[in-house]
């Protein structure tokens, strides 16, 4: 039985001369939640298309799941759900429509109760029956997510699942993003908000220039940065402040 749910090695991506991903590598445990950090067009999103068979990388091994990208994209499918950085709701049709096409794109044989069962986790019974066009932005986003949890996947990408969410709903995010890991799930997440990776992951990689430059969990990066002293009073670095340091840092090295 194999512990990672990915392995990442030695990959490498460019769109045309723009080198996005130079030498990556990392591993993800099995029900864990893993958070991938970096600053914008630093390649979160190439990373998640590549674990999800929508993009080719041009060199390095992927494994999800025990399956190889290149080599058996279909069963990587199979085996893993996706929630994009842009909301892929069908506006036209309703909460409950959207879900129970999804079940049924699934073949699962009760779309109307995982459909019920998830309108409830997710606070949208109420909305079920209008059309998402009228929907919130964060009600948008937790059916988006809604919609990736049916059929249950053992392996779940987030990319950016709380971007523009207001702080509640954020919060509301995060719950069901422990409550997934509680099951077992194990979740694959990008942000851009450094206290949601705090708050959420087990481990952290921080993704600068084509690379990992450093990963493991909150506490192991915590001590890359000797706590500051002030008055006798110790101060933990925060994750924004690591994260500031090493990336800052790399660029003066340049
Ligand atoms: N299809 C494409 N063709 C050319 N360049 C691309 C393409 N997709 C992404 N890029 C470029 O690759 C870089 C990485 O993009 P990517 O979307 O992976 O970054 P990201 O870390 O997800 O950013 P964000 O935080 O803004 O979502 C960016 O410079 C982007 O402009
Ligand atoms: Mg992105």
């Amino acid at each position: 039985m194999q512990n990672n749910s990915i392995k990442v090695n030695g990959l490498q991506k460019s769109y045309r001369q723009l080198h996005v991903l130079r030498d990556v590598n990392f591993e993800v445990e099995q029900g864990s939640i893993f958070a991938l950090l970096g600053s914008n067009g630093s390649g979160k999103t190439t990373i998640v298309k590549i674990l999800t068979t929508l993009l080719k990388q041009d060199s390095g091994n992927v494994t999800v799941n025990g399956f190889d990208v290149l080599s058996k994209p279909d069963s990587v499918r199979q085996s893993i759900s996706l929630t994009g950085q842009f909301v892929a709701v069908d506006e036209i049709l309703t909460g409950r429509e959207n879900l129970i096409m999804i079940a049924r794109l699934r073949h699962l044989s009760n779309p109307h109760q995982v459909t019920d069962d998830l309108l409830k986790r997710f606070g949208l019974t109420d909305a079920a029956d209008r059309k998402a066009s009228a929907y919130s932005g964060g009600m948008r986003r937790r059916l988006d997510i809604a919609m990736s949890l049916v059929g249950k996947s053992p392996l779940i990408f987030l990319d950016e699942p709380t971007t523009g969410l207001d702080p509640e709903a954020r919060i509301e995010v995060w719950k069901i993003v422990r409550e997934l890991a509680d099951n077992g799930t194990t979740v694959f997440l990008t942000t851009q908000y450094l206290e949601e990776a705090e708050q959420l992951a087990d481990r952290i990689a921080i993704l600068h220039e084509g690379r990992i430059i450093v990963s493991g969990t909150l506490e192991e990066l915590k001590k890359l940065f000797p706590p500051a002293k002030v008055e006798y009073i110790e101060k933990q670095p925060t994750l924004e402040e690591i994260f500031l340091a090493i990336v800052g840092k790399k660029k003066e090295d340049k």
